[in-house]
C-alpha cells in the first residue's frame, strides 16, 4: 500500500491515529515468555552466515579472506533485512490502521473477534517452523494447541514465527503494533510440518496470500479512503477484488482499481529470486532492483525512508502520487536507504529453485527447448540463460499482443520480458502480470495465435514441458 508521506503529512496521519480506537490494556499471553528465548535463538541463527566456508582451500591471502568475510557479512545482513526488517512501517500498519487491534481481538485488548491461527493460515500467512520451540511443535502435532484462539496467534507473533509479519509487544506482553516485511509477499514455507507451517523459502511468491483481505481487517481504513478520495466501503470493495496471490502496487499512485474490462487491476505476486543479470524489474519495468526495493519499502510497505522519482510528479498519469509528492519522500530518520545495498546483494544471491525430479517430462522438455529457440521463436526475447533480454528488456504492449492498461500505469508504458526460471513455483493464480492466463498452455496458445506460429498441439505441450523444466 502506498501512502508514504513527507514528514509534514505524517503529522496529519499521526493525529488521525490519536483519534483512532483507543485500546484497553492487553491480557498477557501464556506460552509467550518461553517463546521469547526461542525467538532470540532463532535470530542468532539467522544472523550467522548463510553459506559455510569452503573447507580445505589452500592458503589464501589476507585480502581474499577479508573479502570473503565481508561478502558473508553483507549476505547475512541482506537476509536479515529481507526476512525481518519492517523499516518502521509499524507506524502505518499498526499505529495508524490499527491492524494489530484486529489481530488481537477484543478479548485480548483489541477490537472484534481477533485473528485465529486457522484464519491466518487460511489467509495464506505462513509459519516458520524454525522459530517454533520443540515443545510447541509437539503440542501442535498432538492437537493440544487451540488453533481457533487469537491468543495463539499472538504467541506465534511473539515467537517471530509468522513469515513477513512482526508483532511489537509492550513490557507486559500485550501486542501494541504490527509491521510487515518483504518476506510477507515474497516468501513461502515448504509445508514440512503442516500446510502453511515449514521451513522458509525466501524469494518464492506467496500465491496463497490474500493481501487485500488482510489489509481489509484494519479497523481504521479512513486514511486509505482519504488518500484515494473515496469512502471506506469502496476501499473494502477494492481490497476484496484482489483475491489471493495478488496486490496492486500502482493503486496508490494512480487510484485505478479496475481494468476497463472490469477485472481487478491487481498484479500477481512475483518471485524475488532468479533476478541476477536482469536489467529492469517489475512487469512494467519501473526501474532496477534496488530502485524498486526503495520504492516498495517507502511507498508500499510505508517504511520510513527517502525516495526520489520525479516521474511520479506527472499529474495525469499518477494523480495520487503527484498530489502527495510520493516522488519526494523524506523521513526524519531514514531506516531504508542504509539497508538497500545488502538487501540487493541478498536478493541477487537467490537462485530460482530447480524443479523437482519427475515434475516434468524430460524428453518432451528437450523437444520443447528446440522449439523455444527455433520455430516458436521465444528466445528472441527470453534469451537463455537469463530468459529476458540482456540490455533493454522492454516491449510495447502490441509487440506481445495484449492491452496497454497496466503498461500505461508505469513511466515506461511497456511490459518487461519476464525471466522464466522457477515458473513451476508460481503456477497458482495464473501468468502474465495480472494472471490473465490460467496456465502455461494458455500462455503458449496466446503466442501461437498472436505470432501465427502454427505450432501443433503436441509442440505446444512440449513447449510447456520445457517451461516447467526451467
Ligand atoms: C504486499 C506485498 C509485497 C511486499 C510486502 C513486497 N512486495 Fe515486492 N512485489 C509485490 C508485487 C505485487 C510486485 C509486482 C509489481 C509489478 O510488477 O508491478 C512486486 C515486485 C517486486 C520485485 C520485482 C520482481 C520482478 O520479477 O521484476 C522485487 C525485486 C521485489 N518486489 C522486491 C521486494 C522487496 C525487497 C520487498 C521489501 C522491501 C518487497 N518486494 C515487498 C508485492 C510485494
Ligand atoms: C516480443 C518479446 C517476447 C516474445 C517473442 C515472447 N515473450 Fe514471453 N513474455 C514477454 C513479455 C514482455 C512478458 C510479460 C507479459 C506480462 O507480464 O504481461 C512475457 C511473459 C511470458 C510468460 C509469463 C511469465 C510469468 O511469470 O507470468 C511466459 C510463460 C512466457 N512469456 C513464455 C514465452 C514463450 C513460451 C514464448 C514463445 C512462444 C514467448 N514467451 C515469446 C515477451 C516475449
Amino acid at each position: 500500500m502506498s501512502t508514504s508521506q513527507p514528514s509534514r503529512r505524517r503529522g496529519a496521519l499521526a493525529q488521525q491515529r490519536r483519534d483512532a480506537v483507543r485500546r484497553p490494556a492487553r491480557l498477557l499471553v501464556g506460552a509467550v515468555a518461553a517463546g521469547a528465548t526461542a525467538a532470540l535463538a532463532f535470530q542468532a541463527t539467522a544472523a550467522s552466515p548463510p553459506s559455510a566456508a569452503s573447507g580445505a582451500a589452500p592458503a589464501r591471502s589476507a585480502q581474499e579472506l577479508s573479502l570473503q568475510d565481508n561478502n558473508r557479512a553483507v549476505l547475512a545482513e541482506g537476509r536479515r533485512t529481507f526476512r525481518f526488517d519492517t523499516f518502521g512501517d509499524e507506524a502505518f500498519w499498526g499505529d495508524l490502521l490499527n491492524l494489530d487491534a484486529a489481530i488481537a481481538g477484543k478479548a485480548n485488548g483489541g477490537v472484534g473477534p481477533g485473528l485465529s491461527p486457522r484464519q491466518a493460515l487460511a489467509l495464506g500467512l505462513k509459519v516458520d517452523l524454525a522459530a517454533l520451540p520443540v515443545t510447541l511443535r509437539a503440542d501442535i502435532a498432538a492437537g493440544k494447541v487451540n488453533l481457533n484462539d487469537p491468543k495463539v496467534t499472538l504467541a506465534l507473533l511473539r515467537l517471530n514465527s509468522v513469515v513477513g509479519v512482526k508483532g511489537f509487544f509492550d513490557a507486559r506482553g500485550n501486542l501494541r503494533s504490527v509491521g510487515i516485511q518483504c518476506a510477507l509477499c515474497h516468501s513461502t514455507v515448504n509445508d514440512s510440518f503442516a500446510p502453511g507451517i515449514g521451513t522458509r523459502r525466501d524469494g518464492w511468491a506467496n500465491r496463497d496470500l490474500n493481501v487485500g483481505a488482510i489489509i481489509g481487517l484494519s479497523p481504521n481504513l479512513q486514511p486509505v479512503a482519504s488518500l484515494l478520495h473515496t469512502n471506506v466501503a469502496t476501499v473494502h470493495k477494492v481490497l476484496n477484488s484482489w483475491g489471493p496471490g495478488k496486490f496492486d502496487a500502482q493503486l496508490f499512485l494512480d487510484g485505478k482499481a479496475f481494468q476497463p474490462n472490469g477485472r481487478s487491476a491487481a498484479s500477481v505476486l512475483p518471485p524475488a529470486f532468479g533476478l541476477r543479470g536482469v536489467n529492469l524489474v517489475t512487469t512494467t519495468g519501473f526501474g532496477s532492483m534496488t530502485y524498486w526495493n526503495a520504492f516498495v519499502a517507502n511507498l508500499e510497505m510505508h517504511g520510513q525512508g527517502t525516495f526520489f522519482d520525479t516521474r511520479l510528479d506527472n499529474k495525469q498519469q499518477f494523480p495520487i502520487a503527484a498530489e502527495n509528492r510520493f516522488g519526494h519522500t523524506e523521513a526524519r530518520v531514514d531506516r531504508i536507504t542504509p539497508k538497500l545495498g545488502a538487501l540487493q546483494v541478498y536478493q541477487l544471491s537467490l537462485d530460482a529453485p530447480k524443479p523437482p525430479k519427475g515434475s516434468f517430462n524430460a524428453k518432451a522438455a528437450a523437444r520443447g527447448k528446440m522449439l523455444f529457440s527455433g520455430k516458436a521463436d521465444c528466445a528472441r526475447c527470453h534469451v537463455p540463460p537469463l530468459f529476458t533480454e540482456p540490455g533493454w528488456n522492454m516491449h510495447t504492449p502490441d509487440k506481445i499482443g495484449i492491452d496497454s492498461f497496466q503498461a500505461d500505469r508505469s513511466p515506461t508504458h511497456m511490459y518487461r520480458t519476464s525471466p522464466l526460471r522457477g515458473l513451476w513455483t508460481h503456477r497458482k493464480r495464473g501468468f502474465y502480470h495480472d494472471g490473465r492466463y490460467a496456465d502455461l498452455h494458455a500462455v503458449v496458445r496466446h503466442y501461437n495465435s498472436t505470432f501465427g506460429l502454427k505450432l501443433t498441439s503436441a509442440q505446444q505441450d512440449d513447449l510447456v514441458q520445457y517451461l516447467l523444466s526451467l
